[in-house]
């Protein structure tokens, strides 16, 4: 799909004014509107063309730029700031208006230089060119004048052309309000002001996380991606000395021909870009927000990736989405399948890989039997894709071994919910979080995890006080910034919650009615609170009673409370108790069913949430229908014409040891980096060089591959159409922005070449017919077609025949037969790993900010790497003196289970004797120290309960992170753009206050 933005105003991304309440007069036209809603929103929603250079919609009124000035009343007012009323009689086109908005537009033109035609930011978007147009300037009277700054190339991803800055400020509000990263100020007091880093520093060792939010709302070229520089235009990419005389040459016509000619000569080559530039919705492929954008690209070149219109992010992204993507056209992308020889592979035609694929499967499904096969589908790859692998498993090989990788982090979240709520899935939306009263995130990273969700959360935090309390091992960026900051023993948290819901309802400030209403089993759940008082609760957890309390009677007193967790959560021995002792919490407090409310498992991989719900489990087809109900199982043997088995297969954790046992004996294994991933990766491992057969699909050669009989190359998001599912239960369609690269294959197109082989008829020739099939189905996934999700459409299951969905869930009833919620007891037995006098640190770990999971597409981002180039242990001051380690000392981190080499960073980040090791490496992975012990109810690794021995050795490196890591800057928070102390500038006057007669056509 190719779409395009028109122009600065993003006119589509205006919303409808509710029930009209108010009538307002526009140059003597009726409009309708809503008391409250701003007049620049009623005049684009007419369509009346007005100027409105700093106004961005997802930013609101930033008053900068004045060039929104209207009359009313005889006064000039600005548009952006001014709310509606009822009869208010508005002209934008008054003699007075329009010559108020030329003067605030030529002092924007006097901070930037008009050469169009030669600029890479010219693509029929760019906010100063459009004005320029709408306002029929021709001349400036205030010239451009330069300001004395060099142009900053710091930052690997994009640039700031002071010269080019307008001033207007989006960028700091961006930074300041929607990343909440607190970077970007401008120096209103300074006689030249300019968009400032931390104060004054270079990007390059600021605090700027490269998230992209300035350079997205950026309404010139001040700031531009380098991916466009040279790129975008005909004659931009000729050397700099020659541009900059064209430059000379297009501003010496000016004089005498007037910006008219400069901007129509401009627009032509605007226009020839436009066959060559394609602009292509596609969904992130890295974290579970589910953010979507268009990427810009030119043949297999990425010019920028363009976030405006996505219902997760608007115009959010991290660096991962925005900058992340160099690994689609890295020269080591596997191009040909690879079969095993000896020691090494050879490469193969696609014809022999499959063919002896195909072959192998029959014979040990012969030999050994369907359940001696397991499947393993990616959690990065689509929907589609993960229903053709069960499918495959099922209906073609005949087990229900299928899995993919949220046993590694979702499924006890999931349990948690089913078990209490009766869906698996996010209670609601981001909006319904930001909605919050109070939001309490418990063991997630939240900020450096699903960096565009945090956004939402510090956003609603800092402007509308909303309250934040933080459960989590390390003060990571969501607990620096917490009103309260809980720093609990490990493994303890289902304590603590259970701990303060039994005070609620001890104390009477639990919600009454409620319970009474909408959830059973409170008699029984009561009693097994028993055990959980506060000084248990205090002394297991190493929380004062008090806080506790605090925390109690914050969560009683919520409007609406949202519970955020993750991993710290999840990958523990008890993660399905602990998910479902959070749940617990929220319905004794009543804190399920309106916005503002519920229970938000973060989900980790881009379609994890997908995965399971497209059937890669082993216990349920898609939809969470269950194998061994006879109906469904009836209902798919119906749809698919085959018998099927009723029996729950294996999942990958039980895999891995039949592999051992010598029951399992051929693996096909879809996008996953298991032996680097699992938990106890040595003994993964050395079940993989145990398989008789080894099948794995990537689109690198991965650690895993090492192990594999053929790998299969297959083709990354960019490159296929399709759908994911996001931590919103949003399904949103990406579509191809190129084409496989020569020899590599979409996911779903290699299961069905096999599945062919192996004597199945399947005959898809879109994922659309893929996506139909199992909407069918599925009662879950009823109405989802790909043309309810064209475009930036999506739909959050689940989703009714009739195409409507539920965005928030449970807002008539829970998914039980009788509609009520379930209290659901819990029991503590505490961690099953735990510390001693040899292993005497606890290791945690988990994901950076920069790189995802082990950083097999990550490290192959230039920037990246040189910002984050390897992991390493964090480990706190008093330890460190203790002993005697600095940032870059080298240790041995010895586990029961493994041991690796790895580089010291000192922080307080963490404390006492816990470490923190970031998952990002394949030569030193953390899950070499991690054991195989694993929740008992889902079989997810306790990958949070690990021990170690720390030997210093006596080598001492640099420090593992470098200067240049945003973690090392100094952010400068501040209240916004600060726009009134422009206005207190000596040299600023309210345009209109003496009009200067301006030239025009
Ligand atoms: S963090 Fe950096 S990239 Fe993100 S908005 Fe701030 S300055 Fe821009
Ligand atoms: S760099 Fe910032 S202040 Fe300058 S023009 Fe761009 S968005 Fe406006
Ligand atoms: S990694 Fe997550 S937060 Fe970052 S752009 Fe992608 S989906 Fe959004
Ligand atoms: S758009 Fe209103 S002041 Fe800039």
């Amino acid at each position: 799909m190719q779409t395009s933005t028109t122009n600065g105003k993003r006119n589509e991304t205006v919303p409808m004014a509710n029930p009209a309440e108010v009538t307002v007069l526009i140059n003597g036209v009726r409009h309708a509107g809503h008391p409250g809603e701003r007049l620049v929103d009623i005049v684009n929603r007419a369509g009346v063309e007005l100027a409105q250079v700093c106004y961005h919609p997802q930013l609101g009124p930033i008053q900068t730029c004045d060039t929104c000035l209207v009359e009313i009343d005889g006064q000039l007012v600005r548009a952006c700031a001014t709310t509606v009323s009822e009869g208010m009689s508005v002209s934008t086109v008054s003699p007075k208006a329009h010559a108020a908005q030329q003067e605030a537009f030529d002092r924007i033109l006097s901070n930037h230089m008009l050469y169009c035609t030669v600029c890479d930011n010219n693509n029929g978007n760019c906010t100063v060119h459009n004005t320029t147009k709408l306002l029929a300037i021709e001349h400036q009277q205030i010239p451009f004048q330069t300001k004395p700054f060099e142009v900053d190339n710091t930052n690997p991803f994009y640039r700031y052309d002071p010269d080019q800055c307008i001033l207007c400020g989006r960028c700091v509000e961006a930074c300041q309000n929607v990343e909440v990263n607190e970077t970007l100020s401008i120096n209103w007091d300074d006689p030249h002001p300019r968009v400032l880093w931390d104060g004054g520093s270079t990007i390059r060792e600021s605090s700027c996380v490269s998230c992209g939010h300035c350079v997205t709302v950026c309404p010139c070229n001040a700031l531009m991606e380098k991916s466009m520089l040279g790129h975008a235009g005909f004659l931009t990419g000729i050397s700099k000395r020659t541009l900059n005389s064209m430059i000379d040459v297009v501003k010496g016509v000016e004089p005498e021909t007037g910006f008219g000619s400069i901007l129509r000569v401009s627009e032509i080559e605007s226009a020839m870009r436009e066959s060559r530039i394609r602009r292509t919705k596609t969904v992130c492929t890295y974290c579970g927000v589910g953010c979507s954008f268009n990427i810009w690209t030119k043949d297999r070149h990425i010019l920028k990736v363009e976030p405006s219109d996505g219902p997760a992010n608007g115009i959010s992204t991290c660096i991962k989405g925005k900058f992340g993507w160099d690994y689609v056209n890295d020269p080591d992308r596997l191009t040909t399948p690879l079969i095993r020889e000896g020691e090494g592979f050879r490469e193969a035609g696609w014809d022999e890989a499959l063919d002896l694929v195909a072959r192998r499967f029959a014979e040990i499904k012969t030999q050994h039997g369907p359940d001696s096969l397991a499947f393993i589908s990616s959690s990065k790859c689509t929907n589609e894709e993960s229903y053709l692998m069960q499918k495959l498993a099922r209906a073609v090989v005949g087990t229900n071994n299928i899995d993919n990788c949220s046993r590694y982090c979702q499924a006890p979240a999931t349990t948690g919910l089913f078990r209490t709520v009766g869906y698996g899935g996010d209670s609601g939306s981001i909006h319904d979080i930001e909605n919050a009263s109070l939001v309490l995130i418990v063991g997630s990273n939240t900020a450096e995890s699903h960096p565009v969700l945090a956004t939402r959360v510090k956003r609603a935090h800092k402007l509308h006080g909303q309250k934040l309390i933080v459960s989590d091992l390390r003060e990571n960026e969501m607990a620096r910034r917490a009103d309260i900051f809980l720093h609990p023993k490990p493994g303890t948290d289902l304590v603590w919650l259970s701990a303060i819901a039994r005070y609620l309802l001890e104390k009477g400030l639990a919600h009454e009615d409620f319970l009474r209403q909408w959830v059973n089993g409170l008699e029984e759940y009561k009693k097994t609170l028993a055990p959980f008082t506060m000084e248990f609760a205090s002394q297991t957890c190493g929380l004062p009673v008090e806080t506790l309390e605090k925390v109690a009677h914050m969560i009683a007193e919520a409007r609406g409370v949202c519970i955020l967790w993750a991993m710290g959560v999840t990958q523990q021995s008890q993660g399905s108790d602990t998910s479902t002792a959070i749940s617990n919490l929220l319905l004794v407090t009543g804190n399920y069913m309106r916005t503002g409310t519920g229970a938000y498992p973060l989900r980790g991989h881009n379609n994890v949430q997908g995965a399971g719900d497209s059937g890669a489990a082993p216990n349920a087809f898609p939809g969470y229908q269950s194998v061994d109900d006879p109906e469904v199982r009836a209902r798919f043997e119906a749809g698919w014409k085959v018998k099927l088995s009723s029996t729950k297969g294996l999942d990958n954790h039980q895999m891995v040891d039949a592999i051992h046992q010598g029951k399992l004996k051929s693996l096909y294994l879809e996008g996953e980096e298991m032996a680097i991933v699992d938990s106890n990766a040595n003994h993964v491992a050395a079940a993989f060089s145990k398989l008789d057969f080894f099948v794995v699909q990537d689109i690198f050669f991965s650690a895993t591959c090492r192990f594999a009989d053929v790998v299969l190359p297959a083709t990354p998001s960019l490159e296929k159409e399709g759908t994911f599912t996001s931590t919103e239960r949003r399904i949103q369609r990406l579509h191809r922005v190129f084409e496989p690269i020569p020899g590599s294959r979409p996911d779903w197109k290699i299961t069905q070449d096999i599945a062919n082989r192996l004597g199945a008829n399947w005959n898809y020739a879109h994922p659309s017919e893929i996506m139909s099939e199992m909407a069918s189905l599925t009662p879950l996934l009823a109405g989802v077609n790909y043309e309810r999700l064209e475009g930036y459409k999506s739909l959050q299951w689940p989703v009714a025949a009739d195409g409507s969905d539920q965005p928030l869930l449970y807002t008539k009833k829970f998914n039980f037969p009788d509609g009520k919620a379930r209290l659901f007891p819990v029991s503590w037995t505490g961690p099953v790993e735990k510390s001693d006098a040899e292993f005497d640190l606890h290791l945690n770990n988990g994901r950076l900010l920069e790189h995802f999971h082990e950083g097999n597409l990550t490290y192959r981002v230039k920037g990246i790497q040189e910002q984050t180039p390897d992991t390493f242990v964090e480990i706190s001051p008093e330890l460190a003196q203790e002993r005697g380690v600095q940032s870059g000392t080298w240790l041995l981190l010895i586990s029961r289970y493994g041991q690796v080499r790895v580089r010291a960073l000192v922080t307080d980040r963490v404390s006492g004797r816990e470490l923190y090791m970031p998952m990002n490496s394949t030569e030193s992975p953390v899950n070499r120290l991690t054991s195989s012990i694993a929740d008992p109810v889902t079989h997810t690794p306790a990958f949070k309960e690990a021990s170690v021995h720390m030997q210093v050795l006596p080598e001492v490196g640099e420090s593992p992170l470098p200067r240049v890591n945003p973690r090392f800057g100094h952010p400068t928070p501040q209240h916004g753009v600060e726009a009134e102390r422009k206005w207190k500038r000596p040299d600023y006057r309210f345009p209109g206050s003496d009009l200067v007669q301006i030239q025009r056509k």
